[in-house]
């Protein structure tokens, strides 16, 4: 593997599968809409590559996942409506396991014939998963032969099926999804090529205070837009009227803008933006002159002034890393400034990373989403990774084998 965070790390391809009891940890946990159905199936399509060649290579698979934040067991959090996405996607029958523990998966493995699927249901219901629990783990490792971590979005959880099950595991990698996302997130947090440009949005400066302070010595040109941008003007003590704001970190942008300066590194701010009298009221929409936002008003996306000004920094760029939207992209009517900056990174040349969360749902509801070089599965993983934290999913893997293992 090129990467050197993976050095040590093995690969699916490196496992002999037929025949073999495949324990593939995938991260499934996708939005539902208000009638219970898939809304994004995004990270189901990412698993199928690692999932596909395990049929072809004829392993018995145990799929496994979380779904959502249920406190014990809650059918509103089954991973029924994924077995049935899988079904349908893969043509094939996906028996759901209702118990993990339970004799029932010992006794259906031991009739499951190579390239047959079962998914056990939401890890979470069983309260060991969270708790990184080794009995749990144990279960889990009593039935399984080798285990694959393709779950990129779930790797910064230090969970039982994600660190605890692969420590008791002889064998143990990742899949190509896993691979993809740490090869291309390590390119742009320790080999990005210049210009490096980082663009930020979203709504707030304090979810971004970590990612800005690991990339502020990188990148060449950090753009800002979104409800975040409004807290450096207010840092710049430009008039933002009633737009969102952090009013406990316009100390942090100030400084950060004087260290920008300091270092030479260049952060552009919004010098226009498109304007209504409150959140809902498309019917007020305007565009302002300038950066100042009158009161009265608040800032929903940015202006045509300022997406002329990304998008030729944008081409200039030879790696960008975008996470969060530009406004308020979820309404089509504030969708223009996300969507122009998307275009505008597609047909750059750079090398473009898009972190995941509302940023993955911007790419995707683009339309342009198979333009980017990458679009990062995880959210709160591909954010902590990019810090420059260690995700314990991977670390699992690196680590001994604890002696204790279960022979299945
Ligand atoms: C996510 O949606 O970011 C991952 O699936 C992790 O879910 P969690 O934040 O509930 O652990």
């Amino acid at each position: 593997m090129r990467a050197s965070t993976l050095e040590g790390i093995k690969s699916i391809r490196d496992f002999e599968l037929e025949d073999k009891r495949l324990f593939l940890r995938l991260d499934l946990n996708v939005p539902l809409d208000d009638d219970g159905r898939i809304s994004d199936d995004t990270r189901i399509q990412a698993a199928l590559p690692t999932l596909n060649y395990a049929i072809e290579k004829g392993a018995k698979i145990i799929l496994a996942s979380h779904f959502g934040r249920p406190k014990g067991h809650d059918p509103k959090y089954s991973l029924e409506p994924v077995a049935e996405a899988l079904h349908t996607l893969l043509g094939k029958e996906i028996i759901l396991i209702e118990e993990p523990r339970g004799h029932a998966t010992r006794a259906l493995l031991s009739g499951l014939k190579p390239s047959q699927i079962i998914l056990l249901e939401n890890l979470r219901f069983d309260s060991g998963e969270e708790k990184n629990d080794r009995e749990f783990a144990q279960a889990l490792a009593s039935f399984s032969d080798i285990y694959i971590n393709d779950a990129f979005g779930a790797s910064h959880r230090a969970h039982a099926s994600i660190v605890a099950l692969p420590e008791l595991m002889q064998k143990r990698g990742i899949g190509f999804l896993m691979q993809k996302e740490i090869e291309m997130l390590d390119t742009v947090r320790m080999n990005p090529q210049h210009p490096f440009m980082t663009i930020l949005g979203g709504a707030k400066v304090s979810d971004k205070i970590d990612v800005i302070e690991a990339m502020m010595d990188k990148v060449d040109v950090l753009v800002i837009g979104g409800a975040m941008a409004y807290t450096f003007l207010a840092a710049q003590k430009l008039q933002i009227g009633s737009s969102l704001v952090e009013r406990d970190k316009i100390g942090f942008a100030a400084e950060l803008l004087q260290r920008a300066q300091l270092r030479k590194k260049r952060i552009l701010l919004p010098i226009d933006h498109r304007i209504t009298r409150a959140v809902h009221d498309i019917e007020s929409l305007k565009v302002t002159e300038t950066a100042a936002i009158p009161d009265g008003w608040m800032g929903v996306d940015i202006g045509p002034r300022t997406v002329e000004l990304y998008a030729a920094e944008i081409a200039r760029a030879k790696t960008i890393f975008w996470n969060g939207p530009m406004g308020v992209f979820e309404t089509p009517s504030f969708a223009t400034g996300t969507f122009a900056v998307a275009k505008a990174i597609t047909e750059s040349e750079a090398l473009s990373v898009v972190g995941g969360g509302d940023s993955a749902a911007a790419a995707h509801a683009s339309g342009l989403a198979e333009k980017f070089s990458h679009i990062s599965t995880g959210g709160g993983a591909s954010l902590e990774y990019l810090r420059g934290d260690r995700l314990p999913g991977v670390e699992a893997l690196r680590r001994p084998k604890q002696s204790e293992q279960v022979e299945p």
